[in-house]
């Protein structure tokens, strides 16, 4: 045992993320001394509904409903918030840092909203803010970026940073699933929350992508201008068709830094080519695809939620702002921002795109179309239609990379033609 006082650490939250954290730090806490060269224990856990039943037992000493019993208890070195949402996480963040305190959180919105400010405190308070539990669960991608891959010049991010919407289209591809029923399944499974929104509309993958855009390209990011469509209306024709001409179907987050700095950050399906590294996590598993100019191609992978690889993730950083306390350096990481992103209109980005219609099976319908396609400058990469039942035909395409709105003028002049009766699907296509 180390004879050095131990460093104390409080939770702010203890659900499924701190009582995983609570679980890490305490079956692990021989290795850890060993590590760190100093205890590191749980001191105080703060959580407004004790009665709740939890998967771990702690001694009562260590519970309080209050917060700042925490926040201005001059024992603990540490907060780790894991309460999730805006507030009231970011009054305690914010305090805890003006106590002194460094803050470890597994809290996406709040850094993805807040992060500036917060780090701008933490910077101003020389204590460390850590975050790694906010993006991909266990996955190691925060560090990555801001310590390991920090001398290269980074330039393109894609992640499958979503669990729960991951889970579903694995299903939906698997079993040929309707959405609702896949969704169905991931609910009764824990993946999904009863209220799906945040994670099926792109809202969660959206404030994930702006914390790692703005660490790799160094540039703050609004996640309110980040471009998102969600799952809720992929169709499982789409997914069949998709397998069937060697791709996947997976929601992507994706990011990319122009030579003129300015960057793209867009969160929606996407037809993945089947030999891309991203198309093989399958389920709730998380993977980030990273391209730098001297690292050229860097991928992590592991398990984006959960009570214990989230857990361990935020452990991770207890352990890293402990280890600078012992050596009078917190605050050796700091914001690596500077300045505002200028993000690209969606309009004016380009990507193969996959387009299916639903068309009147008579002659010259194709030459119609292509038509439209070549006075709009559009290349068509591949088309395929299957036979018919005489009335209606599938027609779907592959165009060459070509801009969003020239595509949507072309698909507009094509939706206006008596023959084509409709246009279910407009995917974009990567790898
Ligand atoms: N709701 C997230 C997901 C996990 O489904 O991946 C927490 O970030």
């Amino acid at each position: 045992m180390s004879n050095l006082q131990p460093i104390r650490v409080g939770i702010l939250g203890f659900g499924v993320v701190g009582t995983g954290l609570y679980q890490v730090l305490t079956e692990n806490s021989d290795s850890i001394i060993q590590r760190v060269g100093r205890p590191v224990t749980v001191k105080r856990i703060a959580d407004v509904d004790w009665d709740r039943s939890r998967d771990v037992t702690v001694p009562d000493e260590l519970k309080t409903t209050d917060a700042y019993e925490i926040i201005n208890d001059p024992e603990i070195n540490i907060v780790a918030e894991t309460i999730g949402g805006l507030e009231p996480a970011m009054k305690f963040v914010m305090d805890a840092i003006a106590a002194g305190k460094s803050v470890v959180t597994s809290n996406k919105e709040m850094i993805a909203r807040h992060g500036h400010d917060i780090l701008a405190a933490a910077a101003a308070n020389s204590v460390d803010v850590q975050f790694e539990g906010a993006v991909g669960g266990v996955v190691p991608i925060i560090r990555t970026l801001k310590e390991s891959l920090d001398a290269d010049h980074i330039y393109e991010i894609m992640g499958i940073v979503n669990g729960t919407t991951n889970y579903i289209l694995t299903e939906m591809s698997r079993e040929g699933l309707d959405f609702q029923v896949a969704l169905g399944q991931a609910q009764q499974l824990g993946y999904a929350e009863a209220d799906p929104t945040d994670d099926v509309e792109g809202i969660d993958a959206a404030n994930k992508l702006a914390i790692l855009s703005a660490i790799a390209f160094g540039r703050r990011v609004d996640v309110d201008q980040i471009y998102r469509e969600g799952i809720s209306q992929l169709l499982p024709e789409d997914i069949a068709y998709a397998h069937r001409m060697g791709y996947v179907v997976k929601l992507l987050a994706i990011a990319r830094r122009r030579d003129d700095d300015s960057v793209e950050t867009h969160v929606h399906p996407v037809l993945l080519s089947q030999k891309h590294p991203l198309a093989s996590v399958s389920g709730p598993f998380n993977a980030i695809f990273v391209r730098g100019r001297a690292c050229d191609e860097v991928m992590l992978y592991g398990r984006g939620a959960g009570s214990l690889p989230t857990g361990s993730a935020v452990a991770g950083d207890v352990i890293d702002s402990a280890r600078n306390l012992t050596k009078n350096a917190a605050g050796r990481v700091p914001c690596v921002c500077a300045g505002q992103a200028e993000i690209v209109p969606m309009g004016e980005v380009s990507s193969r795109v996959y387009v299916r219609m639903k068309v009147k099976d008579q002659p010259g319908v194709m030459g119609a179309i292509s038509t439209i396609f070549g006075s709009q400058s559009i290349s068509i990469a591949c088309v395929m239609q299957e036979d018919t039942d005489g009335q209606t035909a599938d027609i779907v395409w592959i165009m060459h990379e070509c801009g969003e709105d020239q595509l949507t003028g072309a698909l507009a002049a094509i939706q206006a033609l008596p023959i084509v009766e409709a246009i279910p699907a407009r995917i974009r296509v990567e790898g």
